[in-house]
């Protein structure tokens, strides 16, 4: 697969979305710009557009002691940390997709939608963890009825391996993404989701948010497992914020990569499809035009865009990182820089918000991920959001920082510009789209 094409899912397309757009909202007002979505319709978009939605196995399926399913990350901390949680629940229940998906297709059906997104649970396929504790029959059975009913409804399954809920028993076994020990057990993971289902399946996406997961899960502790430095008093079990974030994305890196090759090697000239990942991003700006803080932006970008996308492209981190982190960070080998380089057909983009960055001090000590960006990130400057706050604390409306983001990663695209146009085309009528779907 020689053609890379950037594929955005607008997964922020949620269900709001098409209902406003056929309502035909008459205009939003933005941020000093007037959206105008009166004339939006569905044939504004080209005819291969894909519209649809998703979700993670976590938040939607529900059922976490049924079905032979065993505990992931995800159980435990909501168990351990409930306090974590906003609301203190957790996705014992969840929206029941487990039990209901034959209701949730339908509804997606009946709103229009062309596709789903959703993520396979690794520890109900695999409740060990690794294929020599055995395959979850029932598993395997729940998500064929899963993808055969969203193919009749005309809807095309897209899957996400791992969105951030590794197994528990790995977790416990060896530390989980902090060992190279991942590597293998998730290849074999993925090569069972790609002889089970990959004769549907056309788009894979081994790993959701990479750099998210390093950020919340091993910087400040508030996505499982929870963990960072004692001197964050954050109330983490155990971490070392300035360095096991970039193993974390280091062995996520290896372990995509590993996926794809077998993928390639074994899956995708029979099964035909295609197999990427998605990256969670936001975008970033100088609070002022002075040069420290434009600097500042630069670095931010690296650590946050160009941590897991470099590798991808060239098979090697951005040099900003590598003279700031020192033996800090991970390094591949030559066959490891092989391997990453170039292992995607598509990179899916979830664009979240923006964020001004202002020059600061980098710390001599209490160094985590955090604070290596020497960089203050903010929403607001001069007291002024960056845009409209949306339901959630972290998300303030920003349409062009997506626009600015895949313009940012277009290297990646090479000279494949008939994709690039093709996007940027279509891009403005998604800004408008996303905008209302936030409001
Ligand atoms: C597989 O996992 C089980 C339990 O989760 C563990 O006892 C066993 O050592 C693991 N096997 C390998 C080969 O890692
Ligand atoms: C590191 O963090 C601890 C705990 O928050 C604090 O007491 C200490 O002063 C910090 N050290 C430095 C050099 O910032
Ligand atoms: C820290 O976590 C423990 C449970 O692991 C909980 O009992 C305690 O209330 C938490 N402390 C704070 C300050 O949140």
């Amino acid at each position: 697969m020689e053609t890379k094409s950037l594929i955005t899912f607008i997964l922020y397309l949620i269900s709001t979305l098409l209902i406003l757009v056929f309502d035909s909202v008459a205009s939003i007002e933005g941020f000093g710009e007037n959206y105008d979505t009166a004339s939006l319709k569905r044939s504004s978009f080209p005819k291969d557009f894909i519209f649809g939605t998703s979700s993670s196995a976590y938040q939607y399926e529900g059922a976490t002691n049924k079905g032979g399913r065993g505990p992931s990350i995800w159980d435990t901390f909501t168990q351990k940390y409930p306090k974590k949680i906003k609301d203190q629940s957790n996705g014992q229940i969840a929206v029941d997709s487990y039990h209901r998906f034959k209701e949730d297709v339908q509804i997606m059906n009946d709103i229009g939608f062309d596709a789903y997104r959703f993520s396979i649970s690794w520890s109900r396929l695999l409740p060990g963890g690794n294929l020599s504790s055995g395959i979850n029959t029932r598993a395997i059975i729940y998500y064929d009825n899963l993808i055969n009913e969203l193919i009749s409804k005309g809807l095309k399954p897209f899957v996400t391996l791992l969105h951030y809920d590794h197994p528990q028993s790995i977790e416990d076994a060896y530390g989980g993404f902090l060992s190279p020990k991942v590597v293998k057990d998730f290849t074999d993971y993925a090569e069972v989701c790609f002889k089970a289902f990959g004769d549907r399946v056309k788009y894979w996406i081994t790993i959701n948010g990479p750099s998210i997961f390093s950020q919340q899960g091993y910087t400040n502790g508030i996505y499982a497992p929870g963990r960072c430095s004692n001197w964050l008093q954050l109330n983490c079990t155990g971490g070392d914020s300035a360095t096991e974030p970039y193993l974390v994305s280091h062995h996520q890196l290896l372990a995509h990569a590993a996926a794809v090759k077998v993928y390639r090697q074994k899956y995708q000239k029979t099964q035909n499809g295609q197999i990427g990942l998605v990256q969670a991003v936001d975008w970033t700006i100088p609070l002022s035009q002075s040069s420290a803080d434009i600097d500042a932006t630069f670095r931010a970008r690296a650590f946050k865009l160009d941590w897991t996308m470099e590798p991808l492209n060239s098979g090697s981190y951005p040099l900003e990182m590598v003279h700031y982190l020192g033996e800090r960070l991970p390094k591949f080998s030559k066959e490891q820089s092989d391997m990453v380089k170039n292992s995607f057909d598509f990179i899916g983009i979830n664009y979240y918000s923006t964020t001004y960055a202002a020059d600061a001090e980098c710390p001599r000590k209490n160094k985590s991920y955090l604070t290596d960006l020497c960089a203050e990130l903010t929403y607001e400057r001069d007291g002024i959001p960056i845009g409209p706050r949306a339901a959630s604390e972290w998300i303030y409306i920003y349409p062009q920082g997506i626009e600015e983001v895949l313009l940012y990663f277009k290297p990646l695209l090479k000279n494949n510009f008939f994709t690039t146009h093709i996007l940027r085309r279509f891009l403005r009528t998604v800004l408008e789209c996303a905008l209302m779907a936030f409001l």
